[in-house]
């Protein structure tokens, strides 16, 4: 008895989820609640990333996508968008050191083109340092949309039909996820969304649809590493049948 109920509360390391997709929401309450501008909240999101980045990293987790800008967030002030992507530029540039000896694999999933030059010119040099580590890949969605990506491939895999590279019969579920931003990556195992707030917001509509989804009120910037061993500990305490009994 003893043993058992001990064991729940601690990670098995041999059941851990492959990849981990995260929601990373709430910054702008974060940073409310301290009398702080929203661009404050998005800085303290950016430190909680990299502690939770290192974190999965040690646990062994092979795959995390971090959300960190929607096709949707256009919608905001200039002011905040350009703050946004000011961050992200730094994060990528960064990454060489920030993840220094850490082996990460860094990768920008979304659509590149409405992103500045500045900024897809850096996204290929991060991708391109980092690639032959062997530690977690971390995607990190960037001007991403689930169904942008989704249309994204239906548009490429029918340019394809029409050159004669493919027959229509080949399509398939499997054939399909090659063509979206994570190809050859594994489905999403656990989502986790901080905040309160419980909806995918356009987040990976494909690679979501078995996975274990993980709420927390807690804001984003307050995100630490126990709360991904909680998160971790009740999808290990799930349990997944995926159509079956
Ligand atoms: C998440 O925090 C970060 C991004 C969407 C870029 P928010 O900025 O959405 O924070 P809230 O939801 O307004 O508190
Ligand atoms: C989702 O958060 C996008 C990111 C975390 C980057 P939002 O704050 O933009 O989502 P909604 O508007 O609450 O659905
Ligand atoms: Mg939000």
């Amino acid at each position: 008895m003893f043993f058992s109920k001990k064991k729940q509360n601690e990670i098995d390391m041999s059941r851990l989820p492959e990849h981990i997709g995260v929601i990373m929401d709430g910054n702008g309450r974060w940073a409310k609640k301290r009398g702080l501008p929203r661009s404050a909240g998005h800085s303290a999101g950016a430190d909680a990333l990299k502690k939770i980045v290192t974190e999965a990293n040690k646990l062994g987790i092979k795959y995390i996508t971090v959300y960190a800008f929607s096709t949707e967030n256009w919608k905001r002030p200039k002011e905040e968008v350009d703050y946004l992507m000011s961050l992200l530029l730094d994060y990528l540039r960064n990454a060489e050191k920030t993840l220094a000896g850490e082996d990460v694999v860094i990768r920008a999933i979304g659509s590149r083109k409405e992103l500045s030059q500045e900024i897809r010119d850096q996204i290929v040099k991060t991708e391109e340092f980092t690639k032959n580590n062997k530690g977690i890949v971390m995607n990190i969605a960037l001007n991403y949309g689930g169904r942008e990506e989704i249309t994204n491939a239906a548009k490429n895999i029918c340019k394809e039909v029409q050159e004669g590279k493919i027959k229509i019969e080949d399509i398939n579920d499997k054939m399909f996820s090659q063509y979206l931003y994570t190809e050859n990556q594994p489905d999403v195992d656990l989502l986790i969304r901080t905040s309160g707030e419980q909806r995918l917001s356009n987040f990976m509509l494909w690679q979501v649809s078995y996975a274990e989804m993980w709420f927390t009120h807690k804001l984003w910037p307050d995100f630490k590493p126990a709360d991904l061993h909680r998160a971790i500990i009740d999808f290990q305490n799930r349990g997944r049948r995926f159509g079956g009994v």
